[in-house]
């Protein structure tokens, strides 16, 4: 049987890693076989596109987005669809809604050629469920010990990132749900863990 897809989506010092990590030991405790991965930077090309793209300097808009994308495109082709062609569940910190987000709502390009450059990125490989980590921008920078070329964008352009996130996960209920992240760690994972069985059982029903 195929595995499934799992993305965590959400703004700057969300918790997205320790959820990741969390989550997946969760479902080795049911004998599942998970890969926890992250965007971007796991694919074969990945730490030199994601060291160009977090410690460059003066990259204009479309070259980030191409960046992005090129790294998602090896990542999909050499590390997510093999394993989940295997039967793995693959956990995913961050994916194509993060482009859609940060490259469109917030950096400002074209939305409906960031969703079609999205199909071609992902070779048609879709998340079956997507957590989205709702937190307020000035709580998550503040949790953040290093801050990258990103984190350091405007306060305004992280609140762009929030509301973006929100509007991505209300037009697909179904794949979404948003949990607070404002919430410890345990109580996360615990909604995390609801969310998560709900929208799986709904789509594989
Ligand atoms: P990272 O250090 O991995 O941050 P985080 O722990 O928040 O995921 O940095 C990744 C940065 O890249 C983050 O600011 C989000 C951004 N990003 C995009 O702008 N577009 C994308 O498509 C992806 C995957 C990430």
């Amino acid at each position: 049987m195929k595995g499934r897809f799992i993305t965590l989506e959400g703004p700057e010092g969300a918790g997205k890693s320790t959820l990741a990590k969390a989550l997946a030991e969760k479902l080795q405790h049911q004998n599942i076989d998970v890969v926890i991965t992250r965007e971007p930077g796991d694919g074969a090309i990945g730490p030199k596109i994601r060291e160009a793209l977090l410690d460059g300097d003066n990259l204009d808009p479309w070259t980030e987005l191409f960046l992005f994308l090129a790294d998602r495109s090896q990542h999909v082709l050499t590390v997510i669809q093999p394993a989940l062609e295997q039967g793995k569940w693959v956990v995913c910190d961050r994916f194509s809604d993060s482009t859609n987000v940060y490259q469109g709502h917030a950096r400002g390009l074209p939305l409906p050629e960031l969703y079609h450059l999205n199909i071609l990125a992902t070779h048609g490989v879709h998340p079956d469920a997507t957590l989205l980590l709702d937190l307020d921008p000035e709580v998550g920078l503040a949790r953040l010990k290093d801050q990258n070329r990103l984190d350091k964008e405007p306060l305004e352009f992280h609140q762009k990132v929030r509301k973006g996130f929100l509007t991505e996960a209300h037009r697909h209920p179904d794949r979404w749900q948003v949990l607070d992240a404002s919430q410890p760690p345990e109580s996360l994972l615990e909604q995390a863990w609801a969310a998560l069985t709900s929208l799986l059982a709904a789509r594989h029903r």
